[in-house]
């Protein structure tokens, strides 16, 4: 939904729009609510969190309802939503990589949840800013007929567009914090048990042995030996200045 001093605005704005174009924008809009459906459909065999199937099943039915809405609009502005615009064509190609993408072979049950709610994430951010258009258009419009046609629907669905977008995206965000943290714990603990692994049995029982007084002593030496070598070398490098 538009912020207040952006529809204040909008009412102090004239736009002209060609039915033709308007046609071809509607057909794109109507074509990325096809593909919600569709994605919708995917994500549910996908998602097992409970509230978010819930979610979900709630967002597909009303993303039906949002076709039958566009498809009344366009017949009742002279229309035909049978035909396809080239940006609809678009729109239906972006949907299909999008269901291409999921699920993903080799993920787990919790990825392949999080990749269909991030897939469902990108489509709703596009069907919600299709429809905070329809909005601005509803109210800058000087045409009446294309106003009454469009305001009546724009304000029953943006509302259930800003929930689309809103609800999951923050969702997403709760279950990927959860999944880091997890994901990092056993990252943890695998790395502990691997270097312990890697190592050769010498070296295991090396690591596990106190030093004796000969070993210590001769590593002391090394060290001091070292040490001395590089202030011989800073001194030499100074005095090349
Ligand atoms: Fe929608
Ligand atoms: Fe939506």
């Amino acid at each position: 939904m538009a912020e207040f001093t952006e529809i204040v605005k909008d009412y102090f704005t004239n736009v002209e729009v060609s039915n033709s174009v308007l046609m071809d924008l509607l057909s794109e809009f109507l074509e990325v609510e096809k593909g919600g459906e569709q994605l919708y459909e995917k994500a549910l065999e996908l998602v097992f969190d409970s509230e978010v199937k819930t979610k979900f099943r709630e967002f597909h039915k009303q993303t039906m309802t949002h076709q039958k809405v566009l498809t009344e609009i366009i017949v009742k502005l002279g229309g035909n939503p049978r035909s396809q615009s080239p940006t609809a064509k678009v729109a239906s190609k972006k949907a299909e990589a999008l269901l291409r993408s999921m699920p993903v072979p080799g993920f787990s049950r919790e990825q392949n949840q999080l990749n269909a709610m991030e897939n469902i994430v990108l489509a709703e951010t596009k069907d919600h800013a299709d429809w905070e258009l329809l909005g601005k258009l509803a109210r800058q419009t000087t045409d009446n007929q294309l106003r009454e046609v469009l305001a009546p629907a724009a304000k029953m669905v943006e509302q259930e567009e800003d929930e689309h977008l809103n609800w999951t995206r923050k969702k997403l965000g709760e279950l990927q914090i959860e999944a880091l943290g997890k994901a990092s714990k056993s990252a943890n603990s695998s790395n502990g048990r691997s270097t312990e692994a890697h190592r050769t049995p010498a070296a295991q029982s090396k690591a596990s042995k106190p030093l004796s007084a000969s070993s210590a002593k001769r590593r002391t030496k090394r060290k001091s030996a070292n040490a001395n070598q590089k202030t011989r070398n800073g001194q030499g490098h100074r005095s090349s200045h």
